[in-house]
């Protein structure tokens, strides 16, 4: 493998292992979590496309779809993934974040 292209795939994967680490756990801040879900399913939780809309949603039924996600048992072609990524924890903090009322 070229430099370049070694470059590139180290940070691809960086990329995709960045993320909270259960280390941060303990102190797992809702709105740095919050921002990576920002990209997809919009600022406010508004999705401005075909994946859905966060906002106006209780943290039960995100926090239970991000279960299920997390388990397998919930289909996807995305959050399975990203639900893997985060500890109860985490998900428990973003999902109270979600839920909050229109900022
Ligand atoms: C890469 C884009 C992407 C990111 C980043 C992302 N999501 Fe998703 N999300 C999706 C897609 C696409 C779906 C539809 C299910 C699927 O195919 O994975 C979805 C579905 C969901 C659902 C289910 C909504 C419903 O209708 O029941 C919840 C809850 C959710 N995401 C929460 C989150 C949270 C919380 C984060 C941040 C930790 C996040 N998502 C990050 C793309 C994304």
């Amino acid at each position: 493998m070229k430099p370049r292209a070694m470059a590139a795939a180290l940070l691809a994967a960086c990329a995709v292992l960045w993320g909270p680490s259960s280390a941060e756990a303990q102190d797992a801040n809702p709105v740095l979590l919050a921002l990576s879900c920002a990209g997809c399913h919009g600022p406010e939780g508004r999705s401005p496309g075909s994946i859905p809309t966060l906002w106006g949603r209780t943290a039960a039924n995100v926090l239970e779809s991000l279960a299920g996600f997390k388990s397998g048992q919930r289909a996807s072609t995305v959050m399975g993934r990203i639900a893997k990524g985060y500890t109860d924890t985490e998900l428990e903090a973003v999902a109270r974040y979600w839920a909050q009322p229109a900022r």
